[in-house]
């Protein structure tokens, strides 16, 4: 029995829970919870114990959270008590609004960085990620860490373990139809803002990582050019396509968050400052207008992979009346493009697995070089880690064949170097050309069928619900560009978001 003391508090408690449920927190925008800020209807605090709860009410169930800050509470509370004081940084929009970011992304606070491996279980890193640092300053509240494939799937292409598997927080469950793949690598980040356990979050991307799961998850993923985001901080693969970009239910809270987290960052110096000349004056939300479609030119290649839709009669008969609703928004739909020696092109796409494997071995390493303590030190640690606690790891069923193959690599040697350079011809012939001869503003893609296209390259894309199969199943349009064309996309993407409105929440209840 609580003493009545603690009674009374309690029904102080329910009594301001019933005076909060005026607003409701499953599908508020960051703009509608601002608002309920505000309007004293809202404090950041009882969101995030909204969202703690729903965690822990939903986490055993998806496996989308695999850390939770023991701060965040009180980190809400500094937010709601700068907000009484009109302090500066209250204006900000990620003022109080918590955000899980993926396990590869370094926290300095309690919470652990381990991308889903035991391996990096308290290691301790030397700082916050750069976009950590950036979120913090925005005033965002650290809510946790969401759950990811193991090394944002790095470990194994023979017997690679289930999308979203790790061995810390085990295999995650599509909310939508829990047969159905949840996609990954950014699996939990995903899933937690598909299912309202957080407002937004953050995901990496290499190749998919966060067009994936988006699409497969009916929420909006933001793949930004490489080096608009630092990746200082983040559990890499390769400095050469890996990205840091929002997930979240709609365009405008995804603009929000990257807003908040693109710029230099003197830890990733080069490519921040290169790709800092893509940041347009008066940043990003001046482009969620209305009427973003008008006038785009937006290439469909209807015949070819990677690019379109491989002649893919399903897709396409799914895809038609997306291609109708871009048509009666003013886009212009640049059809049947050729790309001149797209086999030659597409097997120099092989050079891919050739440069990151050996470009792992070598960010991998400078990364755990840099932790201040850790019970892993090299890729080769690592190894022998996965090899000792095979039981843990579950290394039986899932092997770690290219954490093998890197750790065989020895640098960027002649094979690299070739394998680099066909990737770079491949860009160059392929995409460059594409968007540049047609003068494209984006390249259309199903699902995330184009990320390879924009991952050897570092371009941008963004991922938007597109509707649900007959059972239930979600998917996604993307919208590809070239380097540094976020204000467009966005246009198109949230032209698109305006026009369709196709998110819709899953039904939990049924499930639980
Ligand atoms: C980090 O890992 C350690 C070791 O397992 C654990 O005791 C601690 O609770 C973890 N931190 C959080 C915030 O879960
Ligand atoms: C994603 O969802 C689609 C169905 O919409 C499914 O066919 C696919 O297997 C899922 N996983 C991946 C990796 O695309
Ligand atoms: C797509 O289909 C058309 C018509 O059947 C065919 O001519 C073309 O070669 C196909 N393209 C590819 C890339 O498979
Ligand atoms: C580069 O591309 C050429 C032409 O497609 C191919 O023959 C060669 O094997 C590729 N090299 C690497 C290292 O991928």
């Amino acid at each position: 029995m609580l003493p009545p003391i603690f009674t009374a508090i309690l029904l102080l408690q329910i009594t301001n829970a019933v005076k909060t449920s005026e607003f409701t927190i499953r599908e508020a925008t960051i703009d509608d919870i601002q608002a309920a800020f505000k309007h004293n209807k809202l404090t950041s605090k009882e969101l995030v114990q909204f969202y703690i709860n729903e965690i822990h009410k939903l986490n055993p169930i998806y496996k989308a959270v695999i850390e939770v800050n023991p701060d965040a509470i009180h980190q809400a509370e500094i937010a709601d008590q700068q907000r009484k004081e009109k302090s500066p940084n209250s204006r900000f929009r990620l003022h109080g609004i918590p955000v899980l970011v993926k396990d590869n992304i370094a926290t300095r606070d309690k919470l652990n960085t381990t991308a889903g491996s035991y391996a990096l279980l308290k290691s301790v890193v030397p700082r916050d990620a750069g976009v950590v640092r950036k979120l913090r300053e925005s005033g965002a509240v650290i809510l946790g860490k969401a759950s990811l494939s193991e090394w944002a799937n790095f470990r194994s292409s023979i017997v690679p373990p289930p999308n979203g598997w790790n061995a810390r927080a085990k295999k995650p469950v599509n909310p939508y139809v829990a047969t159905l793949d949840p996609c990954g690598s950014s699996t939990g980040s995903a899933i937690s803002v598909a299912t309202n356990m957080v407002t937004v979050s953050l995901g990496t991307e290499t190749d998919g990582s966060i067009l994936c799961p988006s699409s497969n998850n009916s929420v909006v993923g933001i793949k930004p050019t490489v080096g608009l985001t630092s990746r200082a901080g983040v559990i890499p693969i390769s400095p050469r396509q890996d990205t840091v970009g929002p997930i979240c239910r709609t365009v405008t809270d995804a603009v929000y968050v990257l807003e908040a987290i693109v710029g230099f960052d003197k830890n990733d110096a080069v490519a921040t400052r290169k790709a800092s000349k893509y940041i347009p004056k008066g940043g990003y939300l001046k482009h969620l207008k209305s009427g973003g479609l008008k006038g785009k030119r937006l290439g469909i290649m209807r015949a070819y992979p990677s690019f379109g839709f491989a002649n893919d009669t399903e897709t396409l008969n799914k895809f038609e009346k997306h291609f109708d609703i871009l048509r009666q928004n003013g886009a212009i739909l640049i059809e049947n493009l050729e790309i001149i020696n797209f086999n030659s092109i597409i097997s120099m796409f092989n050079g891919e697995d050739i440069a990151l494997v050996a470009e792992f071995k070598l960010a991998l390493n400078a990364y755990l070089k840099e932790l201040v303590a850790s019970p892993v030190r090299s890729l080769a640690d690592v190894i022998a880690f996965n090899e000792k606690y095979a039981g843990l790891e579950k290394i039986k069923d899932y092997p770690q064949d290219l954490f093998l193959a890197a750790e065989n690599t020895n640098g960027i040697g002649k094979l690299e170097k070739e394998a680099l350079m066909n990737l770079t011809k491949a860009s160059k012939y392929g995409f460059e050309k594409l968007m540049k001869d047609n003068k494209l503003d984006a390249l259309v893609t199903p699902y995330s069928d184009g990320s390879s296209v924009l991952a050897i390259g570092g371009y941008p894309g963004i991922s938007v619900p597109a509707g649900y199969d007959k059972d239930g199943g979600p998917y996604g349009i993307c919208f590809g560009g070239l380097k540094g064309s976020e204000p467009t996309l966005i246009e198109i993407a949230y032209g698109f978001e305006q026009a369709t409105n196709y998110r819709k929440p899953p039904a939990i209840k049924n499930q639980v």
